[in-house]
């Protein structure tokens, strides 16, 4: 999957090398035109930049530093402790950013991989081929991560021979011949503490940009005679970064098509995988089957032989074995449907345990609910679990029937082999093995109807003759 060229002689990987990654993130993103920072929108339901930590978290770095520009607040919310948070402003380039992590990196020797927020894919596997490459006998100062995209649109080149980079160059440096290489820098690097912040002092800013590139720290190391080096991936994909909504779902769509294909290999039936969307922790099991235009939010655990029928919409639950759902189902977060239980279509879920074998096969809602082994609800049937204030729980045993059209009033608990007759307004607790009914006393007129039309007939004809 990854070209490494030259091939690799003997590799002096030093595993014990501590890590540190430093992802930049001070761009403005003016092309997603949002309010919200640009690594934070989401792909599968987790923002781009987690996507990426969660990788890294692969290397177990020892440090994390974001560097952070506009925007840099939610950074600071979404991230919650979770990694050190540089400030680069104003924003005068890759290298410039990555020079505001110096504080954070102080006295650290160890190893540090570059990467950009908005470039989330990277794989564990990849950043390892990186670092193991920075630990080769000819020691590089340098590792750049290249690729060969099918269009070199305005990426920097890396001109290189034999995996060894003569130089680095944006495109809006570029001559012509450089301007048609083909290998272009994905803009991740790999470097040692102990070197980085050292070169990238001696970077100037006299370019067509006027920046200072982090690229440049390769040009600098070159003339001190160091080796850089370049791995260059095959996967565009890894490397593909996200600059526009547009781009947002291409990542998307590129995303999902991995995750269901990954899906179809593990023995779920998808039966148009193009229109089933998962989430980023969504876990599919062996034999279940997955109906058309399905759609998981996040924290959903589907067990083995789960059939999820069609126009369905998933979040937060947890599909034990042989459980049915749908079509035009809802399940909310906080929804258990233990083995074998059934919801059919137009029935919601949230915070509900539905026991081994109980059914709520229409119409239903069920909010705040613990519903017993082999219940069976009714059409129709409403958890009435909200008075405006306060949420209420509604507990009912196993076995009860709860008749069509009934309305639970919590809180409340309707007793094991209860029946709850159709179409009843429950607000007080039903014991065990009672039959409650909650309906006005039927009233009943033999012929009243028929006596009536003949009246009502025979006044209409009267005024129309006047
Ligand atoms: C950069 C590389 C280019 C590479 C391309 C890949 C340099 C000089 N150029 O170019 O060789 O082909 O990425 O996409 O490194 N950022 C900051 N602070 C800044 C400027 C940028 O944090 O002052 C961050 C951005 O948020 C982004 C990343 O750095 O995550 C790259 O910035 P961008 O402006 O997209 O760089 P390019 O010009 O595309
Ligand atoms: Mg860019």
């Amino acid at each position: 999957m990854l070209a490494i060229a030259p091939p690799m002689t003997t590799a002096m990987t030093d595993p014990a090398s501590p890590l540190a990654i430093v992802v930049l993130a001070a761009g403005k993103g003016t092309r997603m035109k949002s309010d919200l920072h640009k690594v934070l929108h989401p792909i599968a339901g987790r923002p781009m930049l987690m996507h990426l930590l969660a990788s890294a978290a692969e290397l177990a770095p020892q440090h994390q530093v974001v560097v952070a520009g506009h925007g840099r607040d939610q950074l600071e919310k979404a991230l919650a402790g979770a990694a050190t948070i540089a400030v680069q402003d104003p924003q005068l380039g890759t290298g410039h950013a990555v020079q505001q992590a110096e504080a954070a990196l102080a006295g650290f020797e160890g190893d540090v991989l570059i990467l950009y927020g908005d470039v989330p894919f990277v794989r564990a596997e990849t950043m390892r081929a990186m670092l193991e490459r920075l630990h080769g006998a000819d020691n590089p100062a340098v590792v750049v991560l290249g690729f060969e995209p099918a269009d070199t649109l305005q990426y920097g080149r890396v001109i290189a021979q034999n995996g060894v980079v003569a130089k680095m160059v944006e495109h809006k440096d570029a001559s012509e011949a450089e301007r048609a290489c083909r290998l272009c820098n994905s803009g991740l690097m790999a470097v040692r503490g102990s070197e980085l912040f050292g070169l990238l002092a001696r970077v100037g800013n006299d370019n067509a940009q006027g920046e200072y590139y982090l690229t440049d720290i390769v040009n600098v190391a070159n003339g001190d005679g160091r080796v850089c080096a370049v791995v260059v991936t095959d996967d565009a994909d890894e490397v593909m970064g996200i600059n526009s909504r547009g781009e947002l779902a291409i990542a998307e769509a590129r995303w999902q098509d991995k995750r269901r294909a990954a899906a179809m290999a593990d023995g779920a039936t998808l039966v148009a995988p193009e229109t089933v969307w998962f989430a980023w922790d969504t876990k599919v099991g062996r034999d279940v089957t997955i109906e058309q235009n399905v759609v998981f939010g996040p924290g959903v655990t589907v067990a083995d032989k789960v059939v999820i029928h069609a126009f369905s919409h998933i979040e937060g639950g947890s599909l034990h074995e042989g459980v049915s759902v749908g079509p035009f189902a809802r399940i909310r977060p906080g929804s258990v449907l233990e083995e074998g239980s059934r919801i059919g279509n137009f029935v919601e879920m949230k915070a509900t345990r539905l026991g081994k074998g109980a059914k709520a096969n229409h119409l239903t809602y069920l909010g705040d609910a613990d519903v017993g082994e082999s219940a069976n609800i009714g059409a129709g049937t409403i958890t009435c679990n909200y008075d405006g204030y306060f949420k209420h729980k509604t507990v009912i045993g196993a076995r009860a029937f709860i008749g069509s059209n009934s309305s639970l009033i919590a809180p409340i608990k309707i007793g094991a082999d209860a029946i709850v007759a159709a179409g009843s307004a429950v607000s007080r607790d039903v014991s065990d093995g009672e039959l409650r009914l909650v309906r006005a006393e039927q009233l009943i007129k033999p012929g009243w109807a028929d006596q009536f039309h003949d009246a009502m007939k025979k006044k209409k004809a009267d005024k129309a003759k006047g």
